[in-house]
């Protein structure tokens, strides 16, 4: 095991559901311990036993709103010092409604209050995940595990120097 990965999500009809599934495999297959849990279920502070949180959500209401079921999550996020972690956000939403994906905005942009370095760009999926999908989903995986890995090796040198 190279590192451990908190995935908190909300999925109302399955699609981020299935984003979560996939990105939990690419992570394992990486070699990170993966827990994935639903956001009213997670209380904010578990992110601290992790080395990476990624959050996956739906886009819902008539402004591109965040799932109601992950406010509390969302609304406690910048009470933490998240600094040394590793995070990244991803959406399915539909182009159809606006604000295509505003949820996975709207939480990288909370992250960045709490000093956690984001490992890879947002990825946004029209859906539920098709096969070029699972390809992003597995560089932003890859990519968070890099991002993971060079923070690791910089607080041993910091520590050894
Ligand atoms: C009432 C309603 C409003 C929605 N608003 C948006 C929106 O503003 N932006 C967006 O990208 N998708 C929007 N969607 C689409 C959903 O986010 C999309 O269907 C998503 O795949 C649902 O994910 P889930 O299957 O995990 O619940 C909306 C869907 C509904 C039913």
């Amino acid at each position: 095991m190279i590192g451990t990965a908190l995935i908190v999500y909300a999925s109302l009809t399955g699609n981020t559901k299935e984003i979560t599934d996939v990105l939990a495999a690419e992570f394992e297959k990486l070699g990170v311990y993966t827990v994935v849990k639903e956001a009213e279920d997670t209380n904010p502070q578990e992110i601290l036993h992790y080395d990476i949180c990624a959050v996956a959500s739906y886009t819902y209401g008539n402004e591109g709103n965040i799932p109601d079921e992950m406010l509390d999550f969302y609304d406690a996020l910048p009470s933490l010092d998240l600094s040394g972690k590793v995070y990244g956000t991803l959406g399915s939403g539909e182009e159809f409604y606006g604000y295509f994906c505003k949820s996975a905005d709207d939480f990288d942009a909370q992250f960045q209050l709490t000093e956690a370095i984001r490992g890879s760009e947002v990825v946004k999926i029209e859906g539920n995940p098709d096969e070029n999908d699972v390809l992003s989903i597995r560089s932003f995986a890859e990519q968070m595990v890099k991002t993971m890995e060079t923070l690791k090796s910089d607080h041993v040198k910091e520590f050894k120097a």
